[in-house]
């Protein structure tokens, strides 16, 4: 059986002529950047997240580039990251001149270890990005604590997050974008809610952040050619947000799917010797990605790769280890668990449209495989 890692097809054929016919309808309209059609998405998707507003992005990257300037983010600045995510967390930071501060992450959950948090402040610091990894929120309660006593702003990256949830201090659950000064998503095709090309938005309950990020991703325009600060060419396309207005709604659908897909891999792999992820009481994880742990995780791959399972690894390379962050200081051996887990993680198979018989086949598979 040939299973791919992520199917984009398969989600695209049961809502063919909803997408197509949003996507006629901006090149009838021939307006294609900003437009009325980002700010119905925008709309959509504050009230989705709970937030006050969204400010449409050209990516995830920008969003968290952008977001990161609107806070004041600039030369010479630190700001908290982790070392396990996709490297575009630092970039963001690197791309505003600021050095991005790694720290290592959690052995259960994958996210920020905010135990190491405080030891990495200094008199420079002025953010902590916490990342909301693999679709499970990050422990915003202590982010929040400990950037309120350092004075600290919050940029939420759920680029991997959308529609996840925490319970907050008062008991109720709670959406991943709204706990930060900001939040960064990406709609990368592959995201729980992916566009047709590059995407992405910034969530905040913060208007004068809001008004510095209209600005910044468009020119620092405020007037048709007056231009108030330097800006970017950063707006999201109407054709995304089109496609984006009708994804929105099937959004919750499919990480319901995600999560019984989930489930059954859970169920089936218990007491075969792999590690399944960990989910908090007090979380609700929409499984962008399905990470397990596996001895002998590359022969693994192989195995499952021979018998036609693709899989991936997030990330095989924490991001201090990464040729692009070679001068900033760091070697191996400075995050021993962010250095461990990358030789041992593996993201099987996700997404909402994932058969059961075919979470059977790759179980099996796996099972067969530490049996031998
Ligand atoms: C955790 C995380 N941060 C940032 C990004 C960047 O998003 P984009 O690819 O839309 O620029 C991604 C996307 O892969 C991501 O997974």
């Amino acid at each position: 059986m040939k299973i791919n890692f992520v199917d984009l097809k398969a989600q695209y054929l049961p809502i063919k002529s909803e997408i197509d016919s949003a996507i006629q309808n901006v090149i009838d309209k021939t307006a294609f950047t900003l437009g009325e059609e980002v700010e119905i998405f925008e709309k959509n998707f504050a009230d989705y997240c709970g937030s006050k507003y969204c400010i449409g992005i050209s990516s995830g990257t920008d969003a968290l580039h952008l977001a990161l300037r609107a806070i004041g983010v600039g030369y010479g600045d630190e700001v908290i990251v982790p070392v396990n995510s996709f490297i575009a967390t630092a970039e963001a930071v690197s791309h505003c001149g600021a050095i991005p501060v790694f720290v290592d992450v959690d052995e259960k959950t994958y996210n920020l270890d905010v135990l190491k948090i405080e030891e990495k402040i200094t008199v420079k610091t002025k953010a902590i990005i916490p990342v909301h990894l693999y679709g499970q929120l990050a422990d915003m309660d202590a982010v929040i604590g400990i950037a309120g006593r350092y004075n600290l702003k919050v940029v939420e990256d759920a680029c991997q997050a959308h529609g996840a949830e925490a319970l907050n201090k008062e008991g109720a659950w709670q959406r991943a974008g709204t706990f930060g000064d900001a939040a960064c998503f990406s709609f990368y095709p592959g995201k729980n809610l992916g566009a047709y090309g590059d995407g992405g938005a910034v969530v905040t309950n913060d208007s004068v952040i809001a008004e510095k990020l209209r600005l910044l991703r468009s020119h620092g325009e405020n007037a048709k050619y007056i231009h108030s600060v330097v800006g970017y060419c950063n707006r999201l396309h109407a054709i995304q947000a089109a496609i984006l207005n009708v994804k929105l709604n099937k959004l919750d659908e499919w990480n319901r799917k995600r999560k019984n897909n989930a489930q059954l891999y859970g169920k089936l792999l218990s007491g075969s010797g792999v590690t399944v992820p960990y989910c908090g009481e007090n979380r609700r994880h929409v499984y962008h990605l399905y990470v397990i742990r596996a001895e002998d995780r590359d022969g693994l791959i192989d195995f499952l790769s021979d018998r036609g399972v693709s899989t991936g690894i997030h990330y095989p390379t924490p991001i201090h280890l990464q040729g692009a962050y070679n001068n900033s200081g760091y070697r191996e051996g400075n995050f021993p668990v962010a250095e461990k887990i990358s030789k041992e993680i593996l993201s099987l198979p996700m997404f909402p449209e994932l058969t059961s018989e075919q979470i059977e086949y790759i179980t099996e598979l796996i099972r067969k495989k530490f049996k031998d």
